[in-house]
């Protein structure tokens, strides 16, 4: 396992543990169950469409991957190379128990430890959105840098900057419009962009009304 800057804030905490602790059993079938749920529409359908066209040899890193649960959706969709990177050791260390085909990779955001284009998917899930906002553009630029052909994304959508409380906590969490923020004055072109609405009775948090799922091609 590679290990990087020293992280900090919130998730390198107990914070970050709990969350683990919460979500490390949870499956395929449990993540697809709460979308339908949320969003009237599957994670595994909604990844089918985001990776649609990929080549099933591509190397794809996803940035936040926590115990590895979005990457086993894209191994059933048959990619082979897939790298988890996350600020936490621990979800890594469950990844690497449950999901041994997963690379697991201890890094943050802003400073990936890879070379330029190294992936050609690079995506996030949930993740953008926990990035303090003074943090964000940084992240976004080593994001393009990583990523030879493709960025994808599922993140809270906001037309503009809003932070809203995630399990009761403030300094959190900030949604926003993370498609136009990457195309804002990089060499990405938008080629899938879609903000999907919830669908149940109540949002699990006050974030979590609006969902962007977006597909950006890189131009290396
Ligand atoms: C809400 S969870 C999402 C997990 C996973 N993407 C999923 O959808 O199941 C956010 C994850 O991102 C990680 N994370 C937060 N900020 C990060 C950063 N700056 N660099 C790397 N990982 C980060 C957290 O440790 C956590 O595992």
């Amino acid at each position: 396992m590679t290990r990087e800057p020293k992280p900090t804030g919130p998730w390198a905490g107990p914070f970050g543990a709990a969350y683990t602790e919460r979500n490390r059993d949870e499956t395929v079938e449990d993540v697809n169950d709460e979308y339908e749920e949320r969003f009237g529409i599957t994670q595994t359908a909604l990844l089918k469409r985001l990776f649609d066209g990929v080549d099933r040899d591509a190397r794809i890193l996803e940035i936040g991957c926590g115990v590895g649960v979005q990457l086993e959706i894209l191994q059933e969709l048959g990619f082979e190379h897939l790298y988890g990177l996350d600020l936490q050791r621990y979800p890594l260390v469950v990844a690497d128990q449950i999901r041994p085909y997963v690379h697991p990779v201890q890094g943050v955001a802003r400073h990936l430890p890879f070379p330029d284009n190294s992936f050609d998917v690079v995506c996030t899930i949930e993740v953008l959105i926990h990035i303090p906002p003074d943090s964000t553009e940084a992240v976004l630029d080593d994001i393009v840098r990583c990523s030879r052909q493709l960025i994808v994304g599922s993140e809270y959508f906001a037309p503009t900057r809003t932070e809203f409380l995630y399990r009761g906590q403030r300094g959190i969490a900030w949604k926003d419009n993370f498609a136009a923020l990457y195309e804002a004055g990089r060499d990405v072109e938008e080629v899938d962009a879609q903000v999907i609405e919830y669908v149940g009775e109540e949002p699990n948090t006050d974030g979590d009304r609006f969902r962007s799922v977006f597909r950006l091609e890189t131009d290396d």
